[in-house]
């Protein structure tokens, strides 16, 4: 990008130093058709097991989605995906593992207010259906003294923008840090969303990443 228009100057160099960084993309038809199938199996088999649940709000399910085994072609590729990320980056780990993985049924009116996934790396979101009016995913940026001074802009962007909003499409997948808050807007269709939420984590953690990165020069403990 360039900046100087000024004469007496080379262009400035535009360093975009310590980014947050959201990897999206789509998971291709064939794929897509057998991932959601299996989630809608899945899930609507639970329903009809509990007749009584009103379609109202929203319905989460429990967090081990991840261990079915009609399900183990979508954690291979969430974490897959992990890895590859992980490894452009250079970062030195042993694994990346599922800590937890739902879904989310929203119906009509459905929101989700802005969070954070404590105690994770990653932290994913998958579209089996995004329907339009209940299409979007925002992320907030996470530095709050940015908010302090927000003059006005005519052309909206990343740069500038206090938080983003991302459409998105059944067989979306988002993969971001698990701090960075997000949240999701009130489904304005009268079909349900359902989306699915995975958390990665480095295993083993404490034995292979918690201690210092550095060693002193004075021996003290043995060995
Ligand atoms: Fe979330």
């Amino acid at each position: 990008m360039s900046v100087s228009e000024d004469d007496r100057l080379e262009p400035f160099t535009v360093l975009p130093i310590f980014p947050t960084l959201i990897w999206a993309t789509q998971v291709r038809p064939e794929a897509r058709e057998r991932i959601n199938g299996a989630f809608m199996t899945a899930i609507n088999g639970a329903r009809a097991k509990q007749p009584e649940l009103k379609p109202t709000g929203k319905w989460q399910t429990d967090q081990r989605l991840h261990t079915l085994p009609e399900l183990a072609e979508f954690r291979d590729l969430v974490v897959g995906s992990a890895r590859q990320i992980l490894d452009s980056h250079h970062i030195r780990f042993q694994e990346i593992k599922v800590t937890g993985c739902w879904a989310n049924v929203g119906f009509q009116g459905s929101r989700h207010r802005p969070h954070a996934h404590p105690n994770n790396y990653f932290s994913g979101v998958y579209y089996v259906s995004a329907p339009r009016g209940g299409n979007t995913i925002n992320f907030f940026d996470p530095r709050p003294q940015a908010a302090v001074m927000v003059p006005p802009v005519e052309q909206m962007s990343p740069m500038v923008a206090q938080s983003m909003t991302l459409d998105v499409h059944p067989g979306s997948l988002i993969l971001f840090p698990s701090w960075l808050y997000h949240g999701v807007d009130v489904n304005r269709s009268s079909e349900e969303r359902i989306s699915v939420a995975i958390n990665l984590m480095f295993d083993p953690y404490v034995e292979d990443m918690s201690t210092p990165l550095w060693e002193g020069n004075l021996k003290v403990s043995p060995e």
